[in-house]
């Protein structure tokens, strides 16, 4: 398993790019005052601002990442953002699957896939967004849909391929309402196994985070889980405030 701590910030569709920027300065500034150790920073906002930010976050710890990708590399695909343009842009990640791009805009499993090869392919490390609905849940389905979204993407990626995944159960999204945090470390042990039974030994080069209203009420509950390597933040890392509290206490747990 991967030691270092990986804390990642989904900013969706908000945030200006001068916005974006005035977090960046913010978040630079309050670093150099008291830097926050052994956990990699990641902020992914909207394509307009991933270039400025990569630029204005140059030099410092905080890496930039990108939300989703398209296929392909170059050609005449209007609207569509490559993960080759991602990268090139100065992007390290992007996120893959993420359950509001499975439901809004109908990713199923084959495309989650493709473009988690397409990242790999552009040398960013995809985080794979996985997880249940509440009735999948109900039903007592979570580990069968954790599986069946888990085992194509480390059957199709190349062995020495950075892999990131992320458990979000999909109830816990935006709600307010959490699993224990137990449970999102049995699914995490879940995962681990089964990313081995395909390719034995490759969830040691797995991180796995979990993701779905995490804030810094319960953050230390989820930090002390040995199976989860950092968290998916969506709503509470919008406020750096509250983004720079998330990673001080995490530190604080695994130190
Ligand atoms: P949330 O979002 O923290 O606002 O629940 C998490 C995510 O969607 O990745």
């Amino acid at each position: 398993m991967s030691s270092r701590s990986l804390m990642a910030a989904n900013w969706k569709m908000y945030k200006t790019v001068e916005q974006s920027l005035a977090y960046a300065r913010e978040l630079v500034r309050r670093l150099e005052e008291e830097p926050v150790f052994d956990v990699e920073q990641l902020i992914c906002p909207t394509m307009p601002a991933l270039y400025p930010l990569v630029q204005r976050l140059a030099g410092t710890s905080v890496r930039v990442g990108a939300q989703t990708l398209d296929l392909g590399q170059e050609g005449a695909n209007t609207g569509a953002v490559s993960g080759y343009l991602v990268r090139e842009a100065g992007a390290e990640y992007v996120i893959v699957g993420h359950s509001e791009r499975r439901q809004l805009y109908g990713e199923d499993d084959t495309l989650v896939r493709d473009k988690s090869v397409a990242a790999a392919q552009a040398r960013l490390t995809p985080i794979l967004c996985v997880g249940e609905t509440r009735d999948q849940r109900q039903a007592g389905q979570t580990d069968a849909v954790i599986v069946r979204q888990v085992e194509p993407v480390i059957e199709a990626l190349a062995s020495d391929a950075d892999l990131v995944i992320a458990y979000e159960p999909l109830w816990a999204i935006g709600t307010g309402v959490l699993p224990e945090p137990k449970e999102a470390n049995r699914v995490a042990e879940i995962i681990r196994q089964v990313v081995d039974r395909i390719r034995p030994n490759f969830s040691r080069q797995v991180r796995i985070l979990y993701g779905g209203s995490v804030n810094r009420d319960n953050i230390c509950d989820f930090a002390a889980q040995p199976g989860l390597d950092g968290a998916l933040v969506g709503g509470a890392s919008l406020d750096v405030g509250h983004w720079l509290q998330l990673n001080r206490f995490w530190r604080e747990v695994r130190a």
